[in-house]
């Protein structure tokens, strides 16, 4: 142990030194130094933890806790210098601590591998990541909320295969959103679950022979408790590929209200209006403003189920227990994390920002015979079989595609033509604002029942923000 190259890693067992294109090759310093804050925070509770154990004294505690926060604050402040030599971020750091400290900084590492290190930093991160996140999906999930409150009476189309359907209320819609943002919500807190759990004494693979407190050091970092198998610990990375999952379909979902936002903003729609802060123009056609966020934001919601195939890929032909391959797992991870909080920030400033063409919506509705279904339920009150109002209200619809009016506009004695059921009292029903009236239960579209589901939603968000 005379020929210690502190350059290289396990130096001793080397008989010539790396190849510098394959040193290049295998370091990770470049994107893992991300989790440095990460690293120094398990670095400081393992060292704890073996100070309790006796295998360090305090004074060798103390040095290397002042030590790595010295590094911490370096490294925050932009002024650490990294180094390729020293591979990746755990590596750089204790490399420096040693030089700083002395011996002290040689037996952080005992009881502890980088396949344990790693899975714990990832883990840190995530749940770091998660908090960030959880913050910006409720910035969204509120101005949501708050937009769908101001229309809960603004009457629109509803579609069906992109056809007019029924008419509905715009705050319906919004609060659609809403609930598939609440279930992602949902998610994210149910991975977090799994992601909180600490890997620390697994060491390299089959844990450690020192006497180590793992109860403790899960304590120290808030882990809810230490991992249960060794082998596991340092090889499976299932919990990036949840988050990733979770952050796939949040992404999947904001690339659906972006294409609904997409063609609203488009002339044939003209539902609502991008605020021009959230829009570009086009460098050769002078009248154009384009929707590039929502476009955007539709676009990365691939980049980020990419990286969800990259990760389910990465992992599954791996034997236990660590290989290198995990390495991996780390771009497409921060760039999902990066990807998910971009977009859901771009979305909640400009979800607030977003108007409403009522006037244009309320046309639209009365367009392509919104209340048809509305007749043939009228026609089944009085007594008529589904499909034989369903077939009388077909002619009904024939009649005015052929003479170009909508049902309201259909004489009384036309309609009886079709139907000696049908009275005077018909016209109520026909009209938009009594169609969506009609539909007021639990999870309807009328006023009053978004107005519950409104409610509902801000005393959820309420909850959530004084926990
Ligand atoms: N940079 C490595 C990674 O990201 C750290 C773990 C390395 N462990 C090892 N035995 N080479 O996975």
């Amino acid at each position: 142990m005379t020929n210690i190259n502190t350059d290289k890693l396990s130096s001793a067992r080397f008989a010539e030194a790396t190849d510098a294109f394959v040193e290049e090759f295998t370091a990770s310093v470049e994107f893992d130094k991300r989790m440095a804050a990460q690293d120094i925070q398990g670095s400081i509770a393992h060292a704890t933890m073996l100070s309790k154990i006796g295998v360090l004294t305090a004074d060798e505690r103390d040095a290397i806790i002042n030590g790595l926060t010295q590094i911490g604050q370096e490294i925050a402040d932009g002024r650490f210098s990294w180094s390729i030599k020293q591979e990746d971020v755990h590596m750089n750091i204790e490399a420096t601590l040693t030089e700083r400290i002395g011996p002290a900084g040689k037996k952080l590492h005992t009881g502890r591998s980088r396949n344990d290190q790693v899975a714990t930093d990832i883990r840190l991160y995530l749940r770091d990541a998660c908090r960030h996140i959880e913050g910006e999906l409720l910035r969204l999930m509120t101005a949501i909320v708050t937009l769908a409150a101001k229309h809960t009476d603004t009457i629109m189309s509803g579609f069906t295969h992109l056809q007019v359907a029924q008419p509905i209320t715009f705050g319906h819609h919004l609060m659609a959103w809403f609930e598939m943002l609440k279930r992602d919500h949902e998610r994210l807190q149910d991975c977090l679950k799994r992601i909180n759990v600490m890997p620390l004494g697994a060491a390299a693979l089959a844990g450690t022979s020192y006497p180590i407190d793992r109860e403790h050091t899960a304590q120290l970092l808030g882990f809810k408790q230490p991992t249960a198998n060794s082998l596991d610990s340092v090889s499976d990375r299932d919990f990036a590929i949840e988050f990733t999952a979770v952050a796939s379909i949040i992404m999947m979902h904001l690339s659906r209200c972006s294409e609904e936002l997409i063609l609203w903003s488009s002339a044939q729609f003209d539902f609502i209006d991008i605020p021009d802060a959230f829009c570009t123009g086009s460098s050769i056609m002078p009248q154009k403003k384009n929707p590039d966020v929502p476009e955007l934001v539709r676009g990365k919601s691939g980049r980020v189920t990419g990286h969800l195939m990259s990760l389910l890929m990465l992992m599954k032909s791996q034997p236990l227990a660590y290989n290198k391959d995990n390495q991996e797992d780390k771009e497409p991870l921060f760039d999902t994390v990066d990807t998910l909080i971009n977009c859901l920030r771009a979305y909640a400033d400009m979800v607030p920002h977003l108007t409403a063409k009522t006037g244009n919506m309320y046309r639209a509705a009365q367009q392509g015979f919104a209340t048809a279904t509305d007749l043939a339920d009228y026609l089944v009150r009085k007594g008529l079989p589904f499909r034989d109002a369903h077939e009388i209200v077909g002619q009904a619809v024939r009649l005015g595609i052929d003479s170009q009016r909508d049902l309201t506009q259909l004489m009384l004695a036309e309609l009886q033509h079709f139907s000696p059921l049908i009275d005077e009292d018909v016209y109520s029903i026909l009209s938009l604002e009594g169609s969506v009236a009609l539909r007021d239960h639990f999870g309807g579209t009328a006023p009053e029942a978004v107005k519950k589901a409104v409610q509902t939603a801000q005393q959820f968000l309420q909850t959530l923000a004084t926990h």
